[in-house]
């Protein structure tokens, strides 16, 4: 069985003042009526290929927003595994590992962010299916994406070489999580170097093995906090003062850079990190004047603009290139290339409290 994981414990401070920690950026309608963990759970319950029911990894806080928003998509069969605090994504997906391995250690995880999005079903199966025979062999395996610009936000895969068993899938010979832009700017356009997708396929024994050699503080943790799981309905809380005591890093640095079983999945089928408005705005379908209008907003004499209000009326005349985003509590305003430069300010809000 392929058992879908998804990790919903991001915060999404880039898509303020929309996204907020007590409601982040998966659990909003951005691209579609449906949110982006809905949209995430769909694909994964329309993959086929002996795909089980989704065990959702997320902040105790936000179990019954998951719980509500996968019913209203009729994914009515699922766990939800809570964290009591966020240790970033390798004590989550090593929990999600020790769970799945109690029924079936052979089972491969197909580990996926809430909030991506994705364009091409069909060819994002065709490269699931080469990933799940990769990892039946034992690999950790990664889909590759094309870059298109030298962002220092991704991890950078170099490609290696082809593994016999599987054509079109590679031995990963280098894993570098977010590199600085020197780096980043001499990579991206190298044919042998794809971007990380964020989704990992790896046999829950595998995982744990490499947890084990690589990142033996958060393997004891987490085991501790999962045989203390307390069971309700589909809930399944972790024991707290164990997973406390989990060391707090990314499956990019305990794992994906460690590993020497890494193998990568080329793929082309519109993988899209929704990071920024700007991401928001370059994913939808436009105007003939290239603007993006949501919610209470209109506009006059505007190009290219993405304008958003859940609130009050919202009008822009004679602009270009601008990002506005209207909630009850707060205007966002912003160049379009600027767009990710939000998180500074979220920063001095909170810093300021
Ligand atoms: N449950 C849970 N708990 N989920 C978490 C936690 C946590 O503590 N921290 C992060 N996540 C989830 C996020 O919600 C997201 O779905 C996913 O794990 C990835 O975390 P991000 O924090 O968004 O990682 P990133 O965007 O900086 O980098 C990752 O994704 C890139 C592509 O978008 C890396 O895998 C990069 O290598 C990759 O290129
Ligand atoms: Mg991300």
């Amino acid at each position: 069985p392929v058992v879908p994981v998804i990790l919903s414990g991001g915060v999404g401070t880039r898509l303020w003042p929309v996204s907020r920690e007590s409601f982040p950026k998966q659990f909003w309608p951005l691209l579609s009526e449906k949110t982006l963990l809905q949209e995430t759970a769909l694909r994964s319950h329309k993959a086929g290929l002996e795909v089980e029911a989704p065990l959702v990894v997320c902040n105790e806080e936000h179990r019954f927003v998951v719980a509500e928003q996968l019913q209203d998509v009729g994914i009515t069969e699922r766990r939800i595994v809570l964290e009591p605090m966020a240790r970033n994504s390798a004590p989550a997906i090593a929990a999600a590992a020790f769970l799945v391995a109690e029924k079936d250690p052979e089972a491969v995880l197909w580990v996926m962010a809430a909030d991506a999005a994705i364009k091409d079903q069909a060819k994002l199966e065709a490269a699931l299916e080469k990933a799940v025979t990769v990892a039946r062999d034992g690999h950790v395996a990664t889909f590759g994406m094309k870059p298109t610009r030298p962002e220092t936000g991704y991890g950078y895969i170099e490609r290696g070489e082809e593994l016999a068993g599987v054509p079109g899938s590679y031995r990963v010979s280098h894993f570098h999580e977010k590199p600085e832009s020197a780096v980043a700017a001499e990579l991206w356009q190298r044919p042998e170097y794809y971007w990380n997708s964020g989704m990992f396929v790896v046999r829950a024994d595998v995982f744990l093995q490499e947890l084990k050699a690589h990142a033996p503080e958060i393997y004891t943790a987490v085991e501790k906090a999962v045989a203390g799981q307390k069971r309700e309905r589909d809930f399944i809380r972790l024991d707290g003062e164990a997973f406390a005591a989990s060391p707090e890093i990314s499956v990019d640095h305990a794992i994906a850079e460690r590993t020497s079983r890494a193998a990568v999945v080329p793929g082309d089928f519109g993988w899209s990190d929704v990071g920024s408005w700007d991401a928001v705005w370059e994913l939808q379908d436009k105007d003939a004047q290239g603007n993006v209008a949501t919610g209470n907003a209109y506009l006059e004499d505007t190009k290219n603009c993405y304008v958003r209000s859940d609130g009050i009326v919202t009008t822009l005349t004679g602009v270009e290139d601008l990002v506005v985003v209207v909630t009850t509590d707060a205007v966002m305003i912003s160049h379009r290339d600027r767009a990710q430069d939000v998180k500074k300010i979220v920063k001095h809000l909170k810093a300021e409290g």
